[in-house]
C-alpha cells in the first residue's frame, strides 16, 4: 500500500481492517494502546478518542509504514493458510511460551516477596490464561477450523459467537497482567529473571492480541458472511 493511498480516508477505516492490511500497523496500534484486537470495529478517529490521542499521531506513523519492504497482508492469505498460520505462530507459541512464563513468574514472586514492586498474582493470572487459551484453542483446533476447512457447516455464526467472547475474556486476563506489572515497568535494579519475566510477558501479551485480532478481524467475518448468504 503506498502513502498516498492511505491519505484521507484513514482516520474513518477501522482498527480491525487497517490492522488486517497494512503490515506493521498491529505495532502502531499497541505502541499508542489502541485495541485493535476486541474492538477492531471502531474507526480509528473514536479508537484514539477514547484512549486521549490525536489521531494524526497514529495516521502519521501508519503512513511511515508504507515507506518499507512489506510483507503480505494476512488479508490476502486463503482461509486455509491464514488457519495453518494462526495454528503455527501463535497456538503452538503459546503452548510454548506459558510454561516458562509461570516458571518465571513463580520464581520472581517467591524470590522478591518482600519487594514493593512484586507483581503479585503474576504467577495465577498466566496459569488462568494457559487453562482459558487451551481449552479455546482445542475448540477451534478440533470443531471450528476443520469446519471451516470446508466451510459448509451451518453451525459456524454460532460457534463464532462464542469464540469472540472467549477472546473478550482474554483481553481482559490480558489487561490483567499489564496492571499486576505497572505495564511492565521493571523497578530498579530488578534482576534478570525479574527482566526476562517483563519482556516475555509483554511479548506474550502482544501475541496473544495478534492472535485475537487475525481471528476476530480477519478470519471470522469471511465466514460470517458466508453464513449471512446461506441463510439469505
Ligand atoms: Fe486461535
Ligand atoms: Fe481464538
Amino acid at each position: 500500500m503506498t502513502i498516498q493511498s492511505l491519505e484521507g480516508a484513514m482516520r474513518t477505516r477501522n482498527v480491525g481492517e487497517i490492522a488486517a492490511t497494512l503490515p506493521g500497523a498491529t505495532a502502531v496500534f499497541r505502541r499508542f494502546r489502541l485495541d485493535f484486537c476486541c474492538h477492531g470495529d471502531l474507526s480509528l478517529e473514536t479508537a484514539a478518542a477514547r484512549r486521549g490521542i490525536d489521531p494524526a499521531e497514529v495516521e502519521l506513523a501508519l503512513k511511515a509504514l508504507g515507506s518499507g519492504d512489506a510483507p503480505t497482508p494476512v488479508a490476502s492469505m486463503s482461509s486455509a493458510e491464514l488457519i495453518d498460520h494462526i495454528e503455527t505462530c501463535y497456538h503452538d507459541a503459546h503452548r510454548h511460551d506459558l510454561p516458562e512464563l509461570m516458571a518465571l513468574a513463580r520464581k520472581v514472586e517467591a524470590v522478591h516477596r518482600e519487594h514493593p514492586k512484586v507483581p503479585n498474582g503474576l504467577f495465577s493470572t498466566l496459569q488462568e490464561m494457559q487453562g482459558e487459551l487451551e481449552s479455546h484453542m482445542r475448540v477451534e483446533e478440533t470443531a471450528l477450523f476443520p469446519m471451516m476447512r470446508v466451510e459448509t457447516s451451518a453451525e459456524l455464526d454460532r460457534a463464532i459467537g462464542a469464540l469472540r467472547h472467549e477472546h473478550d475474556d482474554q483481553a481482559r486476563l490480558l489487561h490483567r497482567l499489564e496492571s499486576l506489572t505497572d505495564d511492565f515497568t521493571l523497578p530498579e535494579g530488578a534482576c534478570r529473571s525479574w527482566q526476562a519475566l517483563y519482556v516475555s510477558t509483554a511479548q506474550f501479551v502482544a501475541d496473544v492480541m495478534e492472535h485475537i485480532h487475525l481471528e476476530n478481524n480477519v478470519l471470522f467475518p469471511r465466514f460470517a458472511a458466508t453464513e449471512q448468504t446461506i441463510e439469505g
